[in-house]
């Protein structure tokens, strides 16, 4: 047991669930930063000894995020997160149809879903709003939490640009079905357009869980968030063969780094922890996926026996798979709103959902909302993400927890 999952503060027990959020560093990673920052400080660019062993720190990273995702070296470009790394693909998008019809004064469309992430949906809404894109944001399923191949090309037109759909929910952990979408948006736009529809999944919530591949996802562009999988707060984007046969059209201009299409002199600490996570990743996704999946479904059984005919799961559908590690529970109950709840944990760090809504407490989630949780479940409902270092004693100190802070607040709506 790490001292991340369970860190003792006084005589209290913490019990970390909020994976989904971000992840500690894996001691690894901590030690390959360290080691970077100490010995390979030199400017990547410079020709001297320094610099060319910072080149090599860098090269040795990149080729790990690579195989991570089943993609080649020269693939990758290092961002600093998942938050660049989807700018960067909706910015290269707008340019590279801009460049294929100068003439046309029709704008490029753009397809997402309802699911997505604020740094996708933000994004794209403010590209909108600019005037520069159209929108279409096809829903999600309500018996699946899933977004549809067929609502996806049914939203396609012929100045389609560019789709965007996420790989696996942050909220519930739904894996989307994106294989299926690509295949069908690239027939699409065979027979209806002049320009290839450039595909790309945020991958953000499935690397480190489950196996991601390019190829088998036949995705243009793949975003890869560092801190999500035990790495740091930097990140990559995928996009295949860039600039020859998928556009990356920069942000940034400068000094040539990353070919170009990221430049900025490299943060080669950071580089190389998000090097080593990716290895630790590679050398051990059936060992995490296992782990995970192993304690999250005794939570999950847990929950059911702590809180009989009083708990439901969203998210989990007979159609639908998760990643492992996440589940998403609804309390039954008048006073049983998720933050209500998690103002009682004593040991238990959790979260309602994302945490960049954490401020809007009092709300339901939009991606329950989304996916056809009622108001009243999708108010009451607690995100708890396991990570590689839960354990199912950690799981019994939660539920604890949990039966208190729930027979508190049930205590405290029978006195009103
Ligand atoms: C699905 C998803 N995409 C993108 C991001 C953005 O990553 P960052 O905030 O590190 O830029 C996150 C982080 O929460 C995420 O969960």
């Amino acid at each position: 047991m790490t001292n991340m999952s369970r860190a003792v503060q006084g005589d209290v027990r913490e019990i970390y669930l909020d994976y989904n959020a971000t992840t500690p560093l894996a001691p690894e990673v901590l030690e390959s930063i360290y080691d970077a920052l100490a010995n390979s400080w030199g400017n990547p660019s410079s020709s001297h000894h320094q610099g060319v062993k910072a080149k090599s720190v860098i090269s040795t990273a990149r080729h790990w995020i690579a195989k991570m995702v089943g993609g080649k070296d020269e693939d990758i470009v290092i961002t600093s997160g998942g938050t660049e790394s989807n700018a960067l693909v909706f910015n290269s998008c707008i340019e590279h149809y801009r460049r294929l019809y100068p003439k046309s004064d029709q704008l490029p469309h753009i397809v997402t879903s309802n699911l997505e992430h604020d740094s996708v949906m933000l994004t794209v809404e403010e590209m909108r709003a600019n005037g520069k894109i159209e929108l279409t944001v096809v829903t999600a399923s309500h018996g699946s939490g899933k977004v549809s191949p067929t609502s996806v090309v049914s939203a396609l037109r012929p100045n389609t640009i560019g789709i965007s759909i996420m790989y696996a929910n942050n909220e519930t952990g739904v894996i989307q079905p994106l294989q299926e979408i690509s295949h069908v948006v690239k027939t699409w736009s065979k027979a209806n357009c002049s320009h290839q529809i450039l595909v790309h999944t945020d991958a953000a919530q499935a690397i480190g869980k489950i196996p991601v591949n390019v190829n088998t996802l036949s995705v243009d562009y793949l975003t890869i968030v560092g801190h999500k999988f035990y790495g740091p707060r930097i990140g990559a984007l995928y996009a295949r063969q860039p600039a020859k046969v998928t556009p990356v059209y920069p942000m940034l201009f400068g000094g040539g780094q990353e070919r170009n299409f990221r430049p900025g002199t490299e943060n080669t600490g950071m580089i190389a922890g998000l090097g080593k996570a990716a290895e630790l990743v590679c050398k051990h996704i059936s060992d995490y996926h296992e782990h995970m999946k192993t304690v999250r479904d005794y939570l999950e059984q847990q929950l059911e026996l702590a809180f009989p005919g009083h708990v439901t799961f969203n998210g989990q559908y007979a159609e639908s798979e998760r990643i492992p590690n996440t589940c998403n529970v609804s309390f039954k109950g008048y006073n049983l709103k998720g933050y209500r709840i998690m103002k009682r944990l004593k040991w238990t760090l959790a979260s309602i959902g994302s945490a960049c809504h954490s401020e809007d407490l009092d709300k339901p989630s939009p991606i329950l909302l989304a996916i056809g949780i009622p108001d009243d479940l999708a108010g009451n409902a607690l995100r708890l993400s396991i990570g590689r270092e839960t354990s199912k004693q950690d799981i019994d100190i939660v539920i604890a927890d949990l039966r208190a802070a729930i027979a508190t607040l049930t205590d405290e709506q029978d006195k009103q």
